[in-house]
């Protein structure tokens, strides 16, 4: 049996390792390309496909190399993270040079200047970066400039809660715009295209507050690819080219939301119509939801099954010293699997996994498994080990008195029912873990939460989004718990 156990355990490993160093960084004939599309006229989402200036000079690029365009879409505050764990080729997401940055990555020459300008809205008493400083609400997109700046000039306070850090900056504005937030800081161009799209309420200041360049960041080691890069900007800046790719990607973002913004004023029922349309109907954006919702289900799935082999393992390791004193070895083991699992939160472990351990793995989707696998075990291990101490010891003597031995009488005797005693506290851990899938958007993986937040960015719509994905949230709990309550009526029925 001990065999069998490291058999399983090594099985594992073996998986992990392999998924480790499948592939070995992004060579091959693929370029691939970090960004974070909720940036127009940078990088924005039109009808579910990624477009931009940053696009456009990329994909000029990888033409240029006979390479193929793979793109990341992920929250800019792990953009740059994804050049320095290797897993992507070139980061192009408006990103400004700045000198901490410089410390990580490598830039190309720049390609276009910016500055972080200010939103109010219509009617605001604030008028330049001085009223800022009088106790206003500010808010800004994560990891960017205009949060440096506003940390360094206007909020130095650390853990003032008037700065406050949104994930795009279309979620700031929307906070703008129902009074959550006095201002918004964000670059000049994206600034440009919300404050036309939300002319009703919102309005740009003119005075810039930064000077700023953008430029793609690399790999430190990467210098060929930026040599060719490098001119690669030259070229498309001297023959005009670079000038129509900002033209046509700042018509292109102000029409992508035109649809949206023209009807309003019908009654409240014409309302809902026009936002269910614009929320799911509109660019077929109801395949966010649908996509987002099989990932949901694969993840949980196998998840599920991950943390069963693991917990099992593990409360039977665990009962099995305790109760006998062998397998001191693995039972330590355990025991730290369960401090660790359970002493971090899902989240941290789930980034950990991503970004350091399976670092080469682009299968977000088995990283998320594994994640979320291994952190389910550690519950379901306790659970399963409280069902075994609750079998009266009278039964492993029982067992012994019929001539069964230790391992006999744990799997036909003692599991059975102690699976059936924790059924309902197991039936709990994986409601727990359907829903605790919603983190899997840290890895920029599209699981259900996540796609409500694309649609949610596109439409600046919270309601509807956010009240489509709790509703099937919902109903999937609601599906497990029935699944659960026939499966235990079966149980009963049997005793
Ligand atoms: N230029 C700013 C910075 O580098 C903001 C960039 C945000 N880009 C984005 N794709 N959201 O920090």
């Amino acid at each position: 049996m001990k065999a069998k156990l490291f058999f399983l355990f090594s099985l594992l490993l073996l998986l992990c390792a392999l998924c480790g160093c499948g592939k070995e960084a992004k060579e091959g004939n693929t370029l691939t390309l970090v960004t974070s599309a909720h940036f127009p006229p940078y990088e924005f989402l039109d009808r579910q496909k990624i477009v931009g200036i940053d696009v456009d000079i990329i994909r000029y690029a990888a033409k240029k190399l006979g390479k193929e365009l793979v793109i990341i879409d992920t929250k800019f505050d792990s953009v740059i993270g994804h050049i320095v764990t290797g897993k992507a080729d070139v980061a192009a997401s408006g990103i400004t040079v700045t000198e901490e940055r410089k410390k990580r990555v490598s830039f190309t020459i720049p390609y276009s200047r910016a500055a972080q300008m200010i939103l109010v809205p219509r009617n605001s008493p604030i008028k330049g970066s001085e009223d800022l400083k009088k106790n206003k609400r500010i808010g800004c997109q994560s990891g960017t400039t205009a949060y440096d700046y506003l940390r360094q000039h206007i909020i130095t306070d650390k853990n003032s809660p008037l700065l406050q850090q949104f994930e795009t900056p279309a979620v700031a504005v929307k906070a703008l715009k129902i009074g959550k937030l006095d201002a918004v800081v964000l670059d000049e161009q994206p600034a440009v295209v919300l404050s036309k799209i939300n002319a009703a309420d919102v309005v740009m200041l003119p005075q810039p507050l930064t000077s700023e360049e953008y430029a793609i960041a690399l790999s430190k080691n990467a210098s060929e690819l930026r040599e060719f890069l490098n001119t690669v900007i030259a070229e498309l800046k001297k023959s005009g080219e670079l000038e129509k790719i900002v033209e046509s990607n700042t018509l292109l973002a102000q029409k992508v939301r035109e649809g949206k913004n023209k009807l309003r004023v019908f009654t409240f029922l014409q309302g809902f119509a026009d936002d269910f349309h614009s929320n799911f109907i509109a660019d077929n954006r109801w395949q966010y939801i649908w996509g987002g919702f099989l990932k949901t289900v694969e993840i949980s799935f196998f998840a599920v099954m991950l943390g069963i082999v693991l917990g099992f393992m593990v409360a039977v390791i665990r009962s099995t010293y305790d109760r006998t004193g062998k397998l001191k070895f693995l039972s330590r083991l355990c025991s730290v699997y369960l401090t660790v699992i359970r002493g971090t939160p899902c989240v941290v472990q789930l980034l950990i996994i991503y970004f350091v351990i399976l670092k080469s793995c682009d299968n977000k989707v088995l990283v998320a498994c594994i994640a979320f696998g291994i952190n389910s075990g550690a519950y379901v291990a306790e659970i399963i080990r409280s069902g075994i101490m609750s079998i009266d010891k009278g039964q492993f003597e029982a067992g012994d008195a019929l001539g069964l031995t230790y391992w006999q009488t744990m799997i036909h005797v003692i599991l059975p029912q102690a699976f059936k005693n924790v059924l309902p506290a197991l039936g709990n851990e994986f409601i727990v873990l359907i829903k605790e899938t919603s983190i899997s958007g840290y890895i920029a993986l599209q699981d259900l939460t996540k796609a409500g937040d694309i649609i949610r960015s596109q439409t600046y719509d919270a309601f509807m989004p956010l009240m489509a994905v709790a509703a099937i949230y919902l109903a999937c709990v609601m599906f497990l718990t029935w699944l659960l309550g026939i499966l235990e009526r079966r149980l009963k029925r049997n005793e």
